[in-house]
């Protein structure tokens, strides 16, 4: 960024300091219109919902009789919340929790409690189960996710568990289904193939893991003919690449008896490394750079992994899963640290757009995504305390993001410039852009820096942008949340912009995520 020039002596003049007043030349971004790229699928916009502290029980299932509005034990302000997100999917029941759950616990009228043995020592009382959780999958309308037990578990149980889901009612697991109240088989639209299976999933080589992961891919049946089911197999962590050799490798070698479409990533913005150890408010404007290169840093983790996956699928055939991604922060004071209770602020939603954007720029790799996780645990969408609900940052991010949902990438180009604090240097701005499935040109556009405002001069080739509206997300402070007192402190304010003189100029307020449509 290039500062607008004083004159010596006119700055000699000035009361307050040069920067305060020094104003930066607009960042030049163009849109090219007329080269479309790839599909931006939907389902990077996905989620997870684990048996994790407060994210099932209290965050959506509150039981028939409570005092919660609910349909069928299922809160109606989350789902009402949630079925404005356009949610894809939901991946469930973890996790962790996945490597040791036992399916036939949580079905039927005799549900039979379990220790939560993975977070908080608290007991699972299995009242949410699988039926539980497709009805829940239907009233958002979103598509399920289903992580199957590699961890502890066996290929027949976990086949037992697709038949129960998927079969008709000519096959006894169909009709133990109808008897338990619905007849009709549901739909699993994604089967994770374990999880973590380098740690909490059963600490496997990667070789171990593969001819495991071969039985489940080939014993695991899916008899919905209505629903293909895309198999999703484990993983690297962050930058670690054995598994992500080792699936892939195993999966060019592939015979007629197993398949795979996904491969799952898991990385999270740990600032400072494990434990989580970074506050969720009362950080410093340093602090926040640390974290928002954490987060940047995604977009290195993804080259590296699509590089050996192009070695092995230049057709890009297996999507890169990122199936658990977001802010891991410090439990909040007085919360059970197993239950990873965590604020969310407007760094979180700047947090959000960076992962968003990277993903999007990956489209044609990353087909699928999941925020970890849902409600009431780590960067969650929603927050809730008994009757009371609200709405994160993070939320707001990604129902600004809707249009973009299988929208069709369009190049964007600008240089960002660069902000600097604590000794961390990042870009300054970050877009995307695509052209909505409604015909529209959406620009996604992140101002990083917390203390300057921007001005971005978009143009779109072959067309003369008159006008962008759309809205932005700002706050007062940098580390502003929405709290139950005061819910709406950060939430999205509409936002114009018309040409003048042929030139169309966006100020981004510090710190903000803002999305138009260009006319
Ligand atoms: O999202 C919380 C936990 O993080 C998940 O259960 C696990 O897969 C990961 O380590």
């Amino acid at each position: 960024m290039r500062p607008v020039l004083l004159s010596l002596a006119l700055a000699a003049t000035l009361a307050t300091p040069l920067a305060a007043v020094a104003k930066d030349a607009p960042v030049a971004l163009s849109v090219d219109a007329a080269h479309p790229g790839v599909k931006i699928d939907r389902h990077i916009f996905g989620q997870f919902a684990e048996h994790l502290g407060h994210g099932i029980y209290e965050g959506i299932w509150v039981g028939k009789d409570s005092s919660i509005p609910n349909t069928r034990g299922i809160r109606n302000d989350v789902v009402a919340a949630l079925k404005d997100l356009h949610v894809p999917d939901v991946r469930w029941p973890g996790g962790c929790f996945a490597d040791e759950y036992n399916w036939r616990r949580g079905i039927g009228p005799d549900r039979k409690p379990a220790m939560n043995s993975n977070w908080g020592g608290v007991i699972e009382p299995n009242s949410f189960g699988t039926d539980e959780f497709m009805d829940f999958a239907q009233q958002i309308g979103t598509e399920a996710y289903v992580s199957v037990n590699v961890g502890s578990g066996t290929p027949q149980e976990a086949a037992e568990w697709v038949e129960y889901m998927t079969s008709s009612t000519d096959d006894a697991l169909g009709k133990e289904r109808a008897q338990n109240g619905h007849a009709a088989p549901y739909k699993v639209a994604i089967l994770g193939l374990g999880n973590e299976a380098w740690g909490c999933g059963g600490s496997m080589t990667p070789e171990f893991y593969v001819d495991e992961m071969k039985r489940y891919a080939h014993f695991v049946h899916n008899y919905n003919p209505a629903q293909p089911m895309m198999r999703v197999a484990v993983g690297p962590s962050d930058g670690d690449t054995p598994y992500t050799e080792a699936v892939m490798k195993a999966w060019k070698d592939r015979n007629y008896a197993w398949d795979l479409e996904g491969l799952s990533l898991h990385s999270y913005t740990v600032p400072g490394g494990w434990p989580p150890h970074a506050k969720a408010t009362g950080f410093s404007a340093d602090e926040y750079a640390q974290s928002l290169k954490v987060t940047i840093g995604m977009d290195d983790l993804i080259r590296k992994h699509e590089a050996i996956m192009n070695t092995y699928d230049p057709d890009k055939k297996v999507a890169l899963v990122v199936d658990e991604w977001g802010a891991w922060l410090t439990p909040a004071p007085g919360s059970n640290p197993g239950f990873l209770v965590q604020q969310n602020s407007q760094r979180d939603a700047v947090l959000a757009a960076l992962n968003l954007n990277i993903f999007a720029r990956h489209a044609d790799r990353v087909r699928m995504a999941n925020i970890a996780q849902m409600i009431n645990v780590l960067q969650a969408m929603i927050l809730t305390d008994g009757p009371k609900m609200v709405l994160t940052p993070t939320y707001h991010v990604f129902h600004m993001y809707v249009p973009f949902q299988d929208a069709t990438a369009v190049p964007v180009s600008f240089d960002a410039g660069t902000y600097t604090a604590g000794g961390v240097t990042l870009p300054r701005v970050d877009a995307i852009a695509a052209r909505g499935k409604d015909g529209k040109l959406y620009l996604a556009l992140t101002n990083i820096d917390p203390t300057r405002p921007v001005d971005i001069d978009a143009t779109v080739a072959g067309l003369k942008a008159r006008s962008a509206t759309g809205e932005t997300l700002t706050s007062p402070k940098i580390d502003s949340v929405n709290s139950f007192d005061a819910p709406t402190t950060v939430a999205p304010k509409p936002f114009t912009a018309k040409a003048n003189g042929g030139k169309l100029i966006l100020t981004l307020p510090p710190e903000s995520v803002t999305v138009v449509s260009l006319d």
